[in-house]
């Protein structure tokens, strides 16, 4: 070719093309205004894959110099807005090349020997979406250090625990915010798994088959500190489960984060009245001036939905595809841009939102969550929740459980028909239901007593939490 592809604007893709690509497929086909965002990916995987043509002699220094110095202005004038993205240049890597061409010359054109923008994009993904885990692991460590704030303040706490939203027993509320920083590290734990997969090498597959220039695969991946290299090259170009993988895990982390909204709404509704956000999360209404709506735990719960929503698109968009490469997995960026975009600024509203903010007077956070500690314990104090712990007690006096449980619903009946708490019972009462029963049985039948029966491995005593709450700490660093 005389002429390079890039300079003929608006005219035939090459010289196999009787005419110039319709304006509307134009559109269609082009990426270049999402792609655009792996930009860094891009020439970090193309200055290394440069470095490993010198080296193996494929290229001389002389062109590798160039190109260096070439990537090096064109990351400057993208980092400064100077950088023209063309349309008509279709995508991210063909952009940056023809700019490379066009301030280098010939050395430019070497550039994408023994490559296909189908190894090329497959790699920049990679490395990009490696970058993103990375972030978000260290957003989960910000979420969960908040969580175990609260928990640890919050230890000796007493709200109902519910199963079926009906009052079941009484619970720590430091005990519940660490259920959710235990679901948060399972992510973690799941995010780390998918950034080893996610971190080996495509480049060196070339389109689909390999290439047959004496590429060093391995240095490559080793300038570009991935962890291996993709060991058949029809695979390497055309499968995208990586994404998948995170969007997966992403979906599980918002169905984590959308469970917590659930239950900020309910706590925060008149009727429970169990915390306050502070009002920089909430918003008022148009109409009623009195109310302050938790907007953003409704819309993480939304949010959800939508990152949900993207890991189907991305599953969709593979289930069909023959190997190798097909255009299709150009679909698969806005999803995972999505994706990555929702999760990250949720992650860090909800650490702020929950944990507080650093005071730069006091060095230390406030306005997170605020407490009613008299709202739960009221709530608590409201449906029976120490039942088990009486039914406990018949069988420490010797009573086989189902006798035990049977007997306290007697009990509970009677202290329903009085509308009182089994714990206003007074002893003959309780007496008439079992003889074995004796004063000690108050004890039991309070909402700390019941609490701090609890005191198993993975139970709800205080002192339980507090030493979950010292694990935590010290995983979290
Ligand atoms: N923009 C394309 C993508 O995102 C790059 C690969 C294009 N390859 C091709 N054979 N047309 O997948």
């Amino acid at each position: 070719m005389s002429q390079n592809q890039f300079d003929k604007k608006s005219q035939a893709w090459s010289a196999l093309f009787s005419e110039p690509m319709s304006d509307l497929v134009k559109r269609y086909t082009s990426s270049v205004f999402f792609d655009k965002r792996l930009w860094q990916a891009d020439i970090t995987g193309s200055l290394a894959h440069a470095e490993m043509l010198a080296a193996q002699g494929i290229i001389s220094a002389d062109d590798h110099a160039s190109i260096q110095k070439g990537m090096a202005q064109i990351w400057g004038e993208i980092e400064s807005g100077a950088f023209e993205w063309k349309l008509d240049l279709e995508d991210v890597h063909l952009n940056i090349e023809a700019r490379l061409t066009q301030l280098v010359g010939d050395a430019g054109k070497r550039l994408h020997t023994g490559r296909s923008r189908n190894d090329q994009v497959a790699t920049d993904v990679r490395l990009w979406l490696r970058g993103e885990i990375d972030l978000i692991g260290e957003l989960l460590v910000d979420l969960q250090k908040s969580l175990v704030d609260v928990a640890e303040a919050n230890a000796e706490v007493i709200l109902p625990g519910f199963t079926h939203l009906q009052v079941a027993q009484p619970v720590s509320f430091g005990h519940h915010m660490l259920a959710y920083v235990e679901m948060f590290s399972r992510d973690a734990e799941r995010f780390s798994e998918v950034r080893r997969r996610t971190n080996r090498l495509p480049l060196g597959s070339a389109a689909l088959a390999g290439t047959s220039y004496p590429l060093d695969r391995e240095r490559v991946a080793k300038t570009l500190a991935m962890d291996g290299v993709c060991q058949n090259s029809l695979d390497a170009v055309s499968d995208r489960d990586f994404a998948i993988e995170f969007t997966s895990a992403a979906s599980l982390t918002m169905i984590h984060i959308s469970r917590m909204s659930e239950e900020l709404i309910i706590w925060m509704s008149q009727n429970f009245g169990f915390i306050k956000i502070a009002d920089r999360f909430t918003t008022g209404s148009s109409i009623m001036p009195q109310k302050k709506n938790p907007d953003v735990p409704e819309l993480a719960r939304g949010k959800t939905g939508r990152v949900v929503g993207h890991l189907m698109g991305l599953i969709t968009l593979m289930k069909g595809q023959p190997l190798a490469y097909n255009k299709d997995n150009q679909e698969d960026k806005e999803p995972l841009f999505d994706t990555v975009d929702t999760l990250k600024d949720t992650l860090r509203i909800f650490s702020e939102m929950i944990g507080g903010q650093v005071n730069a007077a006091t060095g230390k956070k406030d306005g997170g969550i605020s407490v009613n500690t008299e709202a739960m314990e009221r709530a608590a104090l409201k449906g029976y929740a120490t039942a088990t712990d009486l039914a406990d007690y018949l069988v420490k006096k010797g009573l086989p459980f189902r006798d035990a449980h049977e007997t306290v619903a007697h009990a509970v009946k009677a202290a329903q028909s009085h509308a009182c708490d089994l714990s206003e019972l007074p002893l003959e009462v309780l007496q008439g239901f079992h003889a074995s029963i004796e004063k000690d049985v108050y004890e039991c039948l309070s909402l700390r007593g019941s609490l701090n029966a609890r005191n198993i491995l993975g139970g709800t005593a205080p002192a339980q939490v507090r030493a979950q709450v010292a694990r935590h700490r010290s995983r979290l660093g």
